[in-house]
């Protein structure tokens, strides 16, 4: 992969993909940790002359068609302001994706001078399934850079889309891989290239069927899987607990119930929660209480991991010399049930081996509980990617990087 320094983009129109899809409380940012990792490369480029037009996506407006869309927002307006408060210099930010205020905002651009396009998926055709759309939109954009046109890709978090910004646009320009892509990539290749070992790996979130594929892959090379959160209550299910009201995946009970077997004959260790939070309700203030997994009620919801299971969990991190982490493991945004994900983030914490935070909202959780980000080796700004980076699938993003066009 070529990296920034072997690209020539002095007085060049750089369009740099970034991943700055950051957690929004209204138009309020909870948590910048993506647009700080944007800043290097950034840096890079601006004190190398570069005139930069950021191509990044917010959240996934919806709507028909670019009108409605951009209507609907959200805007990458807050993003803009903070990227500017960061690098201390104006951030102009077009009202337009690749239009007339795009191609205003890219004309104005001097040598080491920054602006931004408005959120890339208020276009339809950057997510959408038909090459040839895409293609078009990847064109437009190409237009904004001028003759002189060069792509950057540093937008880790989103490489796992064949999205007209990360797939289709690098194979029109000079491209090159960014610092955060390349270090992304570097510290997941240590986890796939014989990792030292025993080798854990934490997975939460919401859903099993989100983690099945990575969850296949990791039992060629995991030695023991810590499972909590939403995801574990279809665990629990399949090995014929009540779980309540809690989630589930009630049609992924046959799956998971295959790879526990799976887990079994391979001889990984799977750690499943001992003890839950029951709420009455989901909500910052429900009433809660803690109960053992064998005697769970109907009329329940876990909220959280129980103390026992918080203690089982640093337990099974404490001989760890590897370990990836995935997912929170209770709704750690209500203060009240924060605390199974605070254990697993501090237990990772004393972990003295390689330890990765795999991105999006484990890593939010690290920073908005106030663990310091240095307990960890490296915290990702991509989970889905990392994630189907971990399953052993070849991320569009990365594909498009490796064909070789020349500068
Ligand atoms: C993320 O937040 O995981 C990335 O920015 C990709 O966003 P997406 O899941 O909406 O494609
Ligand atoms: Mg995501």
């Amino acid at each position: 992969m070529r990296e920034i320094d072997d690209l020539d983009v002095e007085g060049k129109t750089v369009l740099l993909r970034a991943d700055l899809n950051t957690p929004l409380d209204g138009t309020r940012i909870t948590d910048d940790g993506r647009i700080r990792a944007s800043l290097p490369t950034i840096t890079k480029l601006l004190g190398r002359g570069a005139r930069i037009l950021v191509i990044a996506h917010l959240g996934r407006p919806s709507g028909a068609g670019y009108a409605e869309r951009a209507a609907g927002g959200p805007s990458l307006r807050p993003v803009a302001e903070r990227l500017s408060e960061l690098l201390g210099q104006e951030v102009p930010l077009a009202a337009d994706v690749a239009g007339e205020s795009a191609a205003a905002v890219a004309a104005g651009l001097a040598n080491g001078s920054i602006g931004m396009v408005e959120n890339i998926r208020f276009e339809p055709a950057e997510t959408s399934k038909d090459d040839a759309e895409r293609a078009g939109l990847a064109r437009r954009l190409t237009a904004l850079a001028g003759p002189d046109g060069r792509y950057v890709a540093d937008g880790f978090g989103a490489l796992h889309r064949k999205h007209a910004s990360v797939y289709d646009l690098p194979g029109l320009l000079p491209h090159a891989a960014g610092d955060l892509v390349l270090d992304e990539v570097a510290v997941l290749r240590r986890l796939t290239d014989s990792p030292e070992r025993p080798y854990v790996v934490v997975l939460g979130g919401a859903k099993p069927s989100d983690k099945l594929a990575v969850i296949d892959n990791l039992l060629g090379s995991a030695d023991r899987l810590i499972i909590g959160g939403g995801m574990s209550y279809t665990f629990l299910k399949a090995q014929g607990h009540e779980v309540g009201k809690s989630l589930l995946e009630e049609e992924m009970i046959p799956r998971v119930a295959e790879v526990l077997a799976e887990a079994d004959r391979r001889g990984v260790e799977v750690v499943l929660p001992v003890d839950l939070v029951a709420a009455t309700h989901y909500g910052p203030d429900a009433e809660h209480e803690t109960i053992p997994v064998t005697a769970f009620p109907a009329d329940r919801e876990s909220l959280d991991m129980g103390p026992a299971t918080r203690a089982l969990f640093a337990e099974k991190l404490a001989d760890a010399k590897t370990v990836f982490w995935n997912g929170p493991v209770g709704v750690f945004e209500f203060p009240a049930f924060s605390e199974g994900t605070r254990a697993v983030a501090e237990a990772i914490g004393r972990v003295a081996g390689l330890t990765v935070v795999g991105g999006g909202d484990s890593a939010a959780a690290v920073r908005i509980l106030g663990i310091p980000e240095d307990s960890f080796t490296h915290i990702s700004t991509g989970g889905g990617a990392s994630l189907e980076y971990l399953e052993g699938r070849r991320l569009p993003g990365l594909v498009a990087l490796d064909d070789g066009t020349a500068a």
